[in-house]
């Protein structure tokens, strides 16, 4: 059978775009096996048309004017790969709205104006596909959306960010925070302000994105509470590996009843958990449903090659399905409300420096109780003049294990920093043992 021409676009052409193009390009004759479409890059949207490219675009297919690809009804797919929330958003409405399928790999988006994309391509019937925006290579929206489309998915627990993984995995080989990030921005891992990254920010949008299509409920970026990993120290990851556990940057979506929370911090991950092994800059994914019990997937989640895969990848299926309704809908179908940040319940590690006297734990223990918050394991240390004090605590609602900090740093006999940090083991806390 003949192969059926299509073409297409890209708004952007850096990193992602030339590697889409080069992408199309090296692979025409497979993606024509597998779909009997050859998809051809026609138009390509640029700040500067004269800038050297890295795969050639070929002759008239750079241009810096929106209007050449909107008025130009033959293109069937645009791939949206230049970033930022505008101009990008307007355009990617302008051709949702005039019937123009439309891929994107911009979380931000996705994340921030979730709402009216998609009214905008159910309003043009067409699709709008986002897999590229989570995790890149990983394909974690197409399983959520296509392969668990009966399964009630409940709880979403993620390493999304590549950035923050290899910082905290070169802390664990003794490095402090500033020579790890030092490093992740000498290998290309972390950018020159790397507030996004190490903020927590870029795995916030992500996670909501991921809520959103897991619960089918909107999770706006508000609601996620975010805390990066710049208050982690060597202490707690020295802590962390006494305990066989490992500090990373979780992001976590819990549906709680009918209810969401969504979350973003650093957390101590049991060493026989499978976000454990993840290393560097790697990125996983692990959903928890009622017909799957739990799958974990992992991969790559930055790069222009694998996140251009991942565009392709969504291009491909969005030319072989258009016409037959599939995955027109938005994901969202209900609305769940928030569960307050403060009633999420979750083992938790506590770190308190406190005066090293008789009498002291007896004080700890009943602040800990007036919150009613359990001790599971405690070990102490004595330094210097204090005593350092290692708990595990079984489950407890955020809110009062905060409440039971602020009353211990308020004791006459605090010493340094308190702090607690979430556990996420899916063994019992009791069975955690110290090295
Ligand atoms: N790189 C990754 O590893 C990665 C991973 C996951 C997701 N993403 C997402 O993929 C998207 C693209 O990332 P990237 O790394 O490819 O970025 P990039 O290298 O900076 O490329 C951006 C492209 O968009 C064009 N562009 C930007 N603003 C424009 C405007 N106002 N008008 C016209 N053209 C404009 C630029 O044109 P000029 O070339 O003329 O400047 C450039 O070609 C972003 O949403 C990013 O978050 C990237």
């Amino acid at each position: 059978m003949a192969a059926v021409d299509v073409p297409v676009a890209l708004l952007g052409y850096g990193t992602v775009g030339a590697a889409v193009h080069r992408l199309l390009e090296e692979s025409a004759d497979e993606i024509e096996r597998a779909t009997g479409h050859r998809l051809r890059v026609t138009r390509a949207l640029v700040r500067d048309t004269g800038k050297d490219r890295g795969f050639s675009p070929g002759p008239g297919v750079l241009t810096d004017d929106i209007q050449v690809i909107l008025g130009d009804p033959s293109i069937q797919v645009v791939a949206e790969v230049m970033g930022g929330v505008e101009p990008a958003g307007s355009h990617v409405l302008e051709l949702l709205r005039s019937g123009r399928p439309v891929v994107t790999a911009n979380k931000q988006l996705v994340a921030r104006r979730g709402t009216e994309l998609f009214e905008a391509a159910a309003a043009g019937g067409v699709q709008l596909r986002f897999e590229a925006s989570v995790c890149a290579a990983i394909p974690v929206i197409k399983v959520l959306r296509e392969s668990l489309i009966v399964t009630n998915v409940h709880r979403v627990l993620g390493i999304v960010n590549g950035t923050t993984n290899f910082i905290l995995s070169a802390m664990e080989e003794g490095r402090s925070y500033d020579d790890a990030l030092a490093e992740a921005q000498r290998l290309g891992f972390a950018e020159a302000d790397p507030t996004e990254d190490v903020g927590g920010l870029d795995a916030a949008a992500k996670t909501a994105i991921l809520a959103t299509v897991a619960f089918g409920s909107r999770v706006p970026l508000e609601w996620v509470e975010v805390e990066g990993i710049e208050g982690v120290t060597l202490d707690h990851v020295a802590a962390a590996r006494a305990l066989d556990m490992h500090v990373k940057l979780i992001g976590r979506a819990t549906l709680v009843g009918d209810r969401v929370d969504v979350r973003v911090g650093p957390a101590f991950v049991d060493g026989h958990h499978p976000l454990a092994a993840v290393e560097g800059a790697f990125n996983a994914v692990m959903l928890h449903g009622d017909a799957i019990r739990e799958i974990t997937l992992e991969g790559p989640g930055a790069g222009g090659i694998e996140t251009a895969s991942a565009v392709v990848a969504d291009m491909v299926s969005v030319v072989g399905t258009t016409g037959t309704g599939f995955l027109q809908n938005d994901p969202v179908w209900r609305h769940l409300e928030r569960l307050p940040p403060g009633d999420l319940t979750s083992p938790f590690y506590l770190r308190l420096e406190v005066e090293d006297r008789a009498g002291v734990l007896a004080r700890i223990a009943q602040e800990l109780a007036a919150e009613s918050v359990s001790v599971a394991q405690l070990v102490q240390q004595t330094a210097d003049d204090r005593a350092v004090l290692h708990i595990v605590t079984h489950d407890a609602a955020a809110g009062r294990v905060n409440a039971a900090l602020t009353a211990i740093r308020a004791l006459p006999e605090a010493r340094g920093e308190a702090t607690a940090i979430p556990v996420i083991s899916s063994r019992g806390v009791a069975e955690l043992g110290w090295a």
